[in-house]
């Protein structure tokens, strides 16, 4: 469970929490109800979260301005969460996708994603998050650049102990749709592809390891984890920084969806692939059924 960080969801409102359809038994929260969560998951000895926004379309425009604003509910549910549980580890996301009526990580200008003018965007909602206490920060954009440009403005800002979770071989999968159902993000528009990786590249990833290394990320992270096994023992083999392994919604949906057919045992199933990401070489694990192995345990 230490080497566990849970992803959840938040909502605007008060005593809301709706299942994902697509995700049986992760529900997105209002604030009052997700502190409640943590709370719970807490109890449980789960102490890393990673916290993502489901936005209604009226708060999105297409430069992800509610992203910083430090009265908007994402911000706020930070300085909540550090609040009520300063001994928690959190993690936020830095991308545009959540805030933006294009539905991608970047700006769209021409209909292209327009790189560098997504920096400055990505650095105010860092900053941001940082102000209300956010623990790590977890760039899941991809533009190239951003790990640099994020950690020099945390330094230049005094928050040189925030540290950066870089997403460093996001590759462009199927296997995040159950995610774009949970915060209404798909792209309204195109694909990532021009900004993820492709899945047929494994050496990309070492270049992108060395840049996000040297451009000061404190963590690695391969992301989906289980069809990206050879990516994971890749980057553990050949870095040094921590290396964590996001097990994505899709991979959580299959298993859910086979158990509940009962065409696979959903306990058996969740607990060797869990097993397999850290024998791949994850030192931390991002994964949905963080409450439930948590919940095993116990009982
Ligand atoms: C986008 C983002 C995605 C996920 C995390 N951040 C989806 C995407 O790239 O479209 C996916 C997580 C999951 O599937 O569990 N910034």
């Amino acid at each position: 469970v230490n080497d566990l960080l849970f992803p959840l969801f938040l909502t605007l409102g008060d005593n809301k929490k709706v299942e994902v359809s697509s995700m049986p038994g992760i529900c997105r929260f209002s604030l009052d109800l997700l502190l409640e969560e943590i709370n719970e998951c807490n109890n449980l000895g789960i102490k890393a979260f990673d916290l993502f926004p489901q936005y209604e379309e009226s708060k999105k425009d297409k430069f992800a301005s509610e992203s910083w604003n430090e009265e908007g509910m994402y911000i706020n549910a930070i300085r909540e969460i550090k609040r009520n549980f300063p001994e928690i580890c959190l993690m936020t996301d830095v991308a545009m996708d959540p805030y933006s009526s294009d539905g991608h990580d970047g700006l769209v200008q021409n209909g292209k994603i327009a790189n560098d003018e997504t920096l400055e965007i990505l650095g105010k909602m860092s900053l941001a998050q940082a102000k209300a206490g956010a623990d790590i920060l977890g760039p899941s954009d991809m533009m190239d650049g951003r790990v640099g440009f994020i950690r020099n403005i945390l330094d230049t800002n005094g928050y040189s102990e925030t540290s950066i979770m870089s997403y460093t071989a996001k590759y462009a999968s199927a296997f995040y749709g159950p995610f774009r159902d949970a915060l209404d993000s798909a792209p309204k528009f195109g694909d990532k592809k021009t900004y993820q990786m492709n899945p047929a590249n494994s050496r990309e990833a070492i270049i992108e390891a060395e840049l996000d290394a040297s451009e000061g990320a404190d963590f690695l992270m391969v992301k989906p984890a289980l069809a990206y096994l050879d990516i994971i023992k890749l980057l553990k083999d050949n870095f040094t920084l921590p290396i964590a392994a996001y097990n994505v919604s899709g991979e959580y949906a299959m298993i859910k969806a086979a158990a509940q057919n009962g065409w696979l045992d959903g306990t058996k199933a969740m607990n060797e692939s869990l097993l397999s990401i850290k024998r791949a070489g994850a030192d931390i694990i991002l994964t949905y059924f963080a409450k439930e192995f948590a919940q095993n345990l116990k009982v």
